[in-house]
């Protein structure tokens, strides 16, 4: 494996689509190893193209534009950060043989639909999930859940971060919940996915890396567990390493391997899974790193990022735990452009804690602007030092 000079004729260049805080952490691993990354969004001055070589604004979903920036560009490796790109001019660039894509062009097509990955998961690969239906339309969402019982959950296909979902406790909920799944979409009866609720105890992302061995084999290593807590949908804090039976863990493992086996590839995924005693459910998959993951910046030698880095690279990885560790999300709180933070000094003072801010040029009261990382002795006092050190750090508007 050789790795170029970057701004040279022989570099070995990345282009991410997406360019937000996961994919910054990325640009700056491969930055490390001296590649040449290219970072594009779709609006500028996004947290990864601040510590990219280039950037580029674009409408990742339009064919033509996708495709003419990739040749302009010529990266040896597309890494898509985001769910929301033009999967059908991926494949085609994949084929053509003009880039490798990360994982594959058809992981990256399954998992940013929840049918295609659900039904992957469940029908071809038979393994344990909530009980589902798919619907285009009020009557169907009210049959579904009917058919999957209460309470369930609605989400649009299309979403992420818990946009346009919700939880419904009965029958009377039906209308509001259709409506508010089809609010932010664009098309009208956008399809939805009705989930059975699963009681469960714990819910973690396994972390799960096929890298190759150092003699060309792909091999796949796991992560620790990471615990996480969810609120509407969107993670507010996890947690390193979440303590799990030997039995569950086994099983964890086994639908994490089916599941990336399947997808291929090289790269890191966040398998999300519910656990109850020693019964695990597989819920999603991203073929990336996952914001839970964050977390593994203050936990493992080589964080989620720089492990995906390497993987993608070609590179062997170690997914060794050095600490435990946990997360805690700093949200904007107001809204407007060019938001300062303050009580930097007072977060940095929790001992072991470390901050991140995007940098992010916008602000909203939910929109996620940061993070807070600590250590500890136990999942406990890594949890209270992170929450600390989050809910010390103020934005502010200029
Ligand atoms: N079927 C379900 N049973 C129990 N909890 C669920 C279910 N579906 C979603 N949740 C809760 O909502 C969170 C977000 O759902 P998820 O499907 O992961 O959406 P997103 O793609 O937006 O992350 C989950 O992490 C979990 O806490
Ligand atoms: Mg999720």
């Amino acid at each position: 494996m050789r790795i170029g000079t970057a701004l040279t004729p022989g570099a070995t260049r990345v282009m991410f689509l997406g360019s937000g805080e996961l994919g910054k952490e990325v640009v700056i691993a491969l930055q490390r190893y001296g590649v040449e990354v290219v970072a594009v969004d779709r609006y500028p001055h996004a947290p990864g193209q601040q510590v990219a070589h280039r950037a580029h604004v674009i409408d990742m979903t339009d064919p033509v534009v996708l495709r003419r920036l990739v040749e302009q560009e010529r990266p040896h490796i597309i890494v898509p950060e985001i769910e929301a790109i033009a999967t059908p001019t991926l494949a085609a660039i994949e084929s053509e043989g003009l880039a490798r894509v990360v994982p594959t062009a058809r992981a990256v097509a399954l998992t940013m639909n929840r049918e295609g990955i659900r039904t992957l998961a469940a029908e071809t690969l038979g393994l344990p999930t909530s009980p589902y239906v798919f619907a285009d339309s009020l009557e169907g969402l009210r049959a579904g859940a009917a058919k999957v019982g209460y309470p369930c959950f609605v989400k649009p296909i299309m979403s992420s971060s818990g946009k346009g979902q919700s939880m419904l406790r009965s029958e009377a909920e039906v209308e509001a919940a259709w409506r508010y799944s089809q609010e932010g979409g664009r098309v009208k009866n956008a399809r939805i996915i009705v989930e059975g609720r699963i009681d469960f105890d714990y819910e973690i992302t396994l972390l799960t890396v096929r890298a190759l061995d150092g003699r060309g084999e792909v091999a796949t290593r796991f992560c620790e567990p990471i615990g996480h807590r969810q609120e509407q949908g969107d993670y507010v804090e996890s947690w390193q390493p979440q303590p799990m039976s030997p039995a569950a863990q086994a099983e964890a493992r086994r639908i994490a391997q089916a599941v990336t086996d399947n997808l291929g590839g090289l790269g890191l995924f966040g398998v999300e899974l519910f656990v109850r005693g020693d019964q695990v459910w597989f819920s999603e998959v991203s073929p990336r790193p996952h914001d839970t993951g964050m977390v593994t910046m203050v936990t493992q030698a080589q964080s989620e990022f720089e492990l995906h880095a390497r993987a993608i690279l070609g590179l062997p990885v170690s997914t060794a735990l050095r600490d435990t560790g946990a997360s805690a999300v700093i949200y904007g709180g107001v809204a407007g452009e060019g938001v300062a933070f303050e009580g930097m000094e007072q977060a940095l003072a929790v001992p072991t804690a470390e901050v991140r801010l995007f940098g992010k040029p916008e602000a909203f009261p939910r929109r996620r602007m940061g993070v807070a990382l600590a250590a500890g002795a136990t999942v406990e006092e890594a949890r209270e030092r992170a929450r600390t050190a989050a809910g010390r750090v103020r934005p502010v508007l200029p």
